[in-house]
């Protein structure tokens, strides 16, 4: 029988992603979402390319009773992948409190539904932002982290800590926190992609939007770090290369390959771009115009970071395959066919 996988979060932008390659390897997928940051319509469009409705509940993940009586009516999950969370940065630092009870209050549900209604493995949802500004480049899942620039970020480090110590506490529950670097693009389809509400915070939605004319002009913030051009750099990772190490993840755990119950893996490329490169690459790929302009830098904004992805590649057998040409090919592509574009 096909194993089941519990997708939190599955309506949004990583957790559409990997419900259809989850889907396209033969996973039974159920979503839970509170629809607080994504729409219902994406389930239209995963079954559209897939050919498969998934199971889908709509309820808050951080209401404990409610995530209790989901495990009671779904008792044959095989492993859960939790994407669900609050995820700006900015807004984090509003409204921490929200931030804390939503980010926390749902893993420490589910880990204690885990327990009850056993159900072993768990793939979570971290981030590159637990390094802060390393003091090596690139990042190796030994690195250490630093402390958090924002209570968004926090919230990646105590969850990835709440899980470490629960694991150790209990040898029956297994975990696997893949700390993602910058996710961009869209599926080839065009029909799922990411859908920020309001305006993006990000720099690839606020390029295809401005390249869509719903924004005037993108701000590139700060020219004066040290890098080559002065814009500053990440690793941006191709987001149906990022849900295919999920995939992977959870296969590791359900044919018992995992070094120990509790593991962490950077989910990168290996390569850095800085924002200046990556603003030419959209405008040469696409053959679009762009307006920008430079202004001062973001507070907050790191100045480099990009992964080694040495381990991760090694131990799960992934790696990103996309380039960031085909990436941003596929961004534009999504941005066109929300937008009604030819
Ligand atoms: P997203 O907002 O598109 O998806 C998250 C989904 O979770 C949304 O559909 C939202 O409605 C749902 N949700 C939030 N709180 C919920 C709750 N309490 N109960 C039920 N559903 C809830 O975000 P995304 O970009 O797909 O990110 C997925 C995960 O990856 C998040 O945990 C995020 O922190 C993490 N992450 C994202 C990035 C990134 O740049 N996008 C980078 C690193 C890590
Ligand atoms: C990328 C670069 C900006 C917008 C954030 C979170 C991080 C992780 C990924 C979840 C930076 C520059 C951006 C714009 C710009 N998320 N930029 N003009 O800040 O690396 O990471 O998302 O875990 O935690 O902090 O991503 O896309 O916002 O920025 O010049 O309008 O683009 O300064 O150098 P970031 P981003």
């Amino acid at each position: 029988m096909a194993k089941q996988i519990l997708v939190t979060g599955g309506t949004g932008y990583i957790g559409s992603h990997t419900v259809v390659e989850l889907q396209e390897k033969g996973f039974d997928v159920v979503i839970v979402d509170n629809l607080s940051n994504s729409k219902i319509e994406v389930l239209d469009n995963i079954e559209k390319i897939t050919g498969i409705r998934p199971a889908f509940e709509k309820f808050d993940l951080s209401e404990r009773e409610l995530t209790d009586a989901f495990f009671q009516k779904y008792p044959n999950i095989d492993a859960i992948i939790h994407f669900a969370a609050f995820k700006a940065v900015g807004e984090s630092v509003q409204k921490p409190l929200e931030y804390y009870r939503n980010n926390m209050g749902s893993l420490m549900n589910l880990l204690e539904c885990m327990n009850k209604y056993k159900v072993p493995h768990m793939v979570f949802s971290s981030s590159c932002t637990v390094y802060g500004q390393p003091d090596v480049l690139p990042v190796t899942e030994e690195t250490p982290r630093k402390e958090a620039e924002s209570p968004y970020g926090n919230t990646k480090a105590i969850c990835e800590d709440i899980m470490r110590d629960y694991c150790a506490s209990n040898e029956s529950v297994n975990c696997i926190a893949l700390r993602y670097f910058n996710p961009i693009g869209a599926h080839p389809s065009a029909l799922i992609g990411e859908l920020p509400v309001g305006v993006p915070n990000n720099l690839v939605p606020f390029i295809t939007q401005t390249a869509a004319g719903l924004r005037e002009e993108l701000s590139i913030f700060g020219d004066d770090y040290d890098t080559e051009d002065g814009t500053a750099i990440r690793d941006y990772i191709n987001v149906v290369d990022l849900a295919k190490a999920h995939v992977v993840a959870i296969d590791r755990m359900l044919s018992g390959k995992s070094k120990a119950n509790y593991e962490y893996f950077n989910v990168g490329t290996g390569s850095g771009y800085s924002v200046m490169q990556l603003v030419k690459a959209f405008i040469e790929v696409n053959k679009v115009e762009l307006n920008y302009k430079i202004v001062d830098r973001r507070a907050g904004d790191i100045e480099k970071i990009w992964a080694d992805t040495t381990y991760g590649n090694n131990e799960l057998g992934w790696k990103a395959e996309k380039t960031l040409e085909e990436t941003l090919a596929s961004a534009w592509a999504w941005e066109k066919n929300v937008r009604g574009l030819k």
